[in-house]
Formats: structure tokens, sequence, C-alpha cells
């Protein structure tokens, strides 16, 4: 039986990287976006598309429901940078849409999903979250605080999981070259900053998914192999 999955922010970047290499190796892809492009993407791997914001909870009910019985792999991928760097000046509808996709959205694919997990006996799943998990980055204060917030949630929730035979990991890159930092990529590339490529990311996301330990919070670096990030003990 192949496997299936949902990949949220599926319409390019990381999440359609990560879509196209799940159905490469067989599985039944379900693909979330607001952008209706990943309309095509879906039809580009025979899988199947819904459009939505997963700031919505409903979305992601309807994602699960579109995966059918069975959810093997789940990726919830999708996620936006802040233009807001001062509290002080915030927009607080563009602030609760950042929090709303890159923290609320991670908690309401799990609800929805892990009920048929339960029932199934297992599954896997890896949450996009970032370099900003795990250090401050001071040009985004705003998303460094949901990463951390959602590296939190892999570290609280990873070993309950596994109980039930349920991995819970996360990738944490650094710079990927995507369509979300396509506006700076000439300005790195000039300063000699690499970026990592969203396939390089989808193999390591399609890794932790099929055999990582599950908790691995992994440190993705352009040019560096993939390295399990290790979290201080504290007494
Ligand atoms: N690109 C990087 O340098 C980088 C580095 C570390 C982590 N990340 C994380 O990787 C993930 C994917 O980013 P990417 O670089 O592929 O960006 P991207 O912009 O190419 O892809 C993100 C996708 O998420 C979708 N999306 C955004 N908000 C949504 C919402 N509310 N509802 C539904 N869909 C929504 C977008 O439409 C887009 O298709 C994000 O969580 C991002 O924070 C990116």
């Amino acid at each position: 039986m192949s496997d299936v999955a949902v990949v949220t922010g599926a319409a390019g970047g990381i999440g359609e990287a990560a879509a196209r290499r799940l159905a490469a190796s067989g599985a039944r892809c379900v693909l979330v976006d607001r952008d209706p492009r990943v309309e095509d993407v879906a039809a580009a791997i025979g899988g199947e598309a819904v459009v939505g914001d997963v700031t919505d909870p409903e979305v992601s009910q309807r994602a699960v429901v579109a995966a059918g019985d069975r959810l093997d792999l789940l990726v919830l991928n999708a996620g936006t940078n802040s233009v807001d760097k001062d509290p002080a000046t915030l927009d607080l509808g563009r602030y609760q849409a950042v929090v709303g996709v890159n923290q609320h959205s991670v908690v309401y694919g799990l609800r929805a999903a892990l009920p048929v997990m339960r029932r199934q006996g297992g599954g896997s799943i890896v949450v996009t979250a970032s370099f900003a998990s795990l250090r401050g980055v001071e040009q985004d204060p705003i998303y460094t605080m949901t990463k951390h917030a959602v590296i939190g949630l892999v570290r609280a929730l990873s070993g309950p999981l596994a109980r039930e035979h349920i991995r819970f990991s996360a990738v944490c890159p650094g710079l990927v070259d995507t369509p979300l930092t396509a506006a700076g990529r000439d300005r790195f590339r000039a300063a000699g900053i690499s970026m990592l490529t969203a396939a390089e990311v989808a193999a390591s996301v399609e890794q932790l998914l099929r055999t990582g330990e599950p908790g691995t919070e992994l440190v993705l670096h352009a040019g560096r192999a993939p390295a399990p990030y290790v979290v201080a003990p504290i007494p």
C-alpha cells in the first residue's frame, strides 16, 4: 500500500520540492496552499490540491479528509517572514497573519492529523523550522519568535508521540533559495552567502519522515552535511 502524504505550503519553494520528492517515491500527496498555483503542482505530480489559508483550522481538516482513510506523512511547512521589525510600530493584522501561519497552523495541522495517525497506529510528521528556531535573528524578531515556538512544540511533543509510533521532527534550514528569499538573492550572492536549494531541504524532510530519530532538529547549512542540533542538558 502506498503512503499518503499531506504537505502544506506546497505551491512553491520547499513545500513543492517536498511534495515532488514524496510523489516520486510513490506517495499519494495532498498539497495545501492559499496560492491557487498549488493546483498546477498537484496536477503535475498526480496529487490533489486543497486551496485555502492554513490560519483557518478548517483548511487542515479539509486536507486530512482529502487524504482519505490513511495519513502516513505530514509536512507542516507553510510559513512566511515578517516585514515588521519593531513591536512599537507593529501592524496587528500582519502580525496575527504571520503568527497564524508559522505557529498556529502547525497546531491546527496536528489537531487534524493526529486522530487518523493514532487510529492507524503511527505516522511521521516534519515541521519546517529554521535557524531562527535556534538563535535570535535580529532582522526578523517576530519570525524568530514563531519558529522558536514551533521547535518548543517539537521538543515537548516528540517524546509522547514517539511512544505512539508517531515521529515528530523538524528541519532547521539556513537561507534557502525559494520565492520567499528571491528578493534578497542577488544581495546574498554579492555578500558571498550561499543558499541551500529547496531540493536539498526536501531530501532532509524525506529522510526525517522515513528514518529520522523522533525529536530531531536537523540543522541544514549550505555546503555542509545535515547535522542534528544538540540541546545543552539542563540539570
Ligand atoms: N527560504 C528560506 O530561506 C527559509 C529558511 C528557513 C526556513 N524556511 C521556512 O520554510 C518554509 C517554506 O518556505 P519557502 O522558503 O519554501 O517559502 P515560499 O514562500 O516559497 O513557500 C511558502 C508557501 O507557503 C504558502 N503560504 C504562506 N502563508 C500561507 C497561509 N496562510 N496559508 C496557506 N499557505 C500559505 C505560500 O503561498 C507559499 O507557497 C516556511 O515555513 C519558512 O519559514 C525558509
